[in-house]
């Protein structure tokens, strides 16, 4: 079977598609830095995948070290996690976004010519997509970033463009994912923020949990159903299994593909949160604040093309979303320390 080396693989994305992986049976080569990311999640993917993991500590941004990775293993493709994601540190720290995912990427794609490796799955985002022309997005939307975080993972593909039309021996998946939530269903691996959460269901769960006191819901006057955001929640054990249907493809197929990775519906803030206390059984104290600037008032995907093209679809529902999230949580309250 392939040997796939995942950067950022012990972050929220990158462990849950670990584990899929190897159920599919492919070989697993994790890299990480740990700059987001806690070590002992290795021990957890020990434990689930019955076998030590094969793991490789270093930056994507590290070029010597990378050369050693790929002269360790025999690496047939790459998929690419590795990068910052919080929209407003991305405003506040633009140089280490730029670093770390332009940077980054450009770095990882130079060692992987180096040692003739020209399959890479990208982790893009439906931010790409920026202000909405028309919903759902599918993936011939025409692209604007919206912030600094927005623009690195644009300026990701575009680099990744550029790269394939000078090779055609490239072959790359760019996948945009929607709202990736929810835990492997073992509640042994999750999501761990640090610090305050920016995004909605680890602070709801946090809430839950007792380590804040009530949700702060951004906005209650939008133009949606029920005045609150929009958005296409999916959980992170389909989001993994998209990766692997997408490595399927670019090495069977040999055809690159932009392809949606979402459940096709939305849900708001307040569905979310009601979904949340249904499959916990605990209250989530909420109060309607200001919007936060910057929020799109709803998204989702038009994800017809991830189930024509990969033969991919989401298949666990919000009930399942919310369980599995609060499964984790509750099992590990502060995460992994
Ligand atoms: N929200 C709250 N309270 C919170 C956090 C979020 O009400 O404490 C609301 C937001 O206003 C939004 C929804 O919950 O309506 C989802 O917010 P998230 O921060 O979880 O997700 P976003 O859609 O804003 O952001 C996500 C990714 C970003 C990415 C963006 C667009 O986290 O990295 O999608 O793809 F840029």
């Amino acid at each position: 079977m392939p040997t796939v080396l995942l950067t950022g693989a012990a972050g929220y994305i990158g462990s849950h598609t670990w584990l899929a992986l190897q159920s599919a049976g492919f070989e697993v080569v994790g890299l990480d830095d740990f700059s987001n990311s806690s070590a002992r999640v290795l021990d957890r993917l020990k434990e689930l995948g019955g076998r030590t993991p094969v793991f490789e500590r270093a930056s994507v941004t590290d070029a010597a070290a990378l050369d050693g990775v790929f002269s360790r293993h025999r690496i047939d493709a790459v998929v690419h996690f590795a990068a910052f994601k919080a929209v407003g540190e991305s405003t506040a720290q633009p140089l280490s976004y730029y670093a770390n995912n332009v940077g980054g990427l450009v770095s990882t794609c130079e060692a992987m010519r180096r040692h003739g490796v020209k399959t890479m799955v990208f982790s893009s985002s439906a931010t790409v997509y920026g202000e909405p022309k028309y919903l759902p997005y599918d993936e011939v939307h025409p692209l604007a970033a919206m912030n600094v975080y927005g623009r690195t993972k644009l300026f990701g593909e575009q680099i990744l463009r550029d790269l394939e039309a000078s090779d055609p021996a490239w072959k790359v998946a760019w996948l945009r994912y929607f709202n990736p939530v929810g835990a492997h269903e073992s509640g042994r691996i999750g999501e761990d923020p640090r610090g305050t959460p920016n995004n909605l269901m680890p602070y709801v769960t946090q809430v839950a949990v007792g380590r804040r006191e009530f949700l702060q819901v951004f906005g209650g006057d939008y133009d949606t159903p029920d005045g609150t955001g929009v958005r296409d929640y999916l959980h992170v054990m389909d989001l993994a299994e998209g990766h692997v249907a997408a490595l399927r493809h670019l090495l069977e197929q040999r055809a690159s593909a932009t392809v949606n990775l979402g459940t096709g519906s939305g849900t708001s803030v307040l569905q979310l949160v009601a979904a949340f206390e249904r499959a916990s059984g605990r209250p989530i104290p909420y109060r309607i604040v200001e919007r936060r600037p910057g929020d799109l008032p709803a998204f989702w995907a038009d994800a017809t093309l991830a189930r024509e093209l990969l033969g991919w679809q989401a298949r666990r529902d919000l009930a399942a979303m919310c369980a599995d999230s609060w499964r984790w949580q509750s099992r590990n309250p502060t995460g992994y320390d």
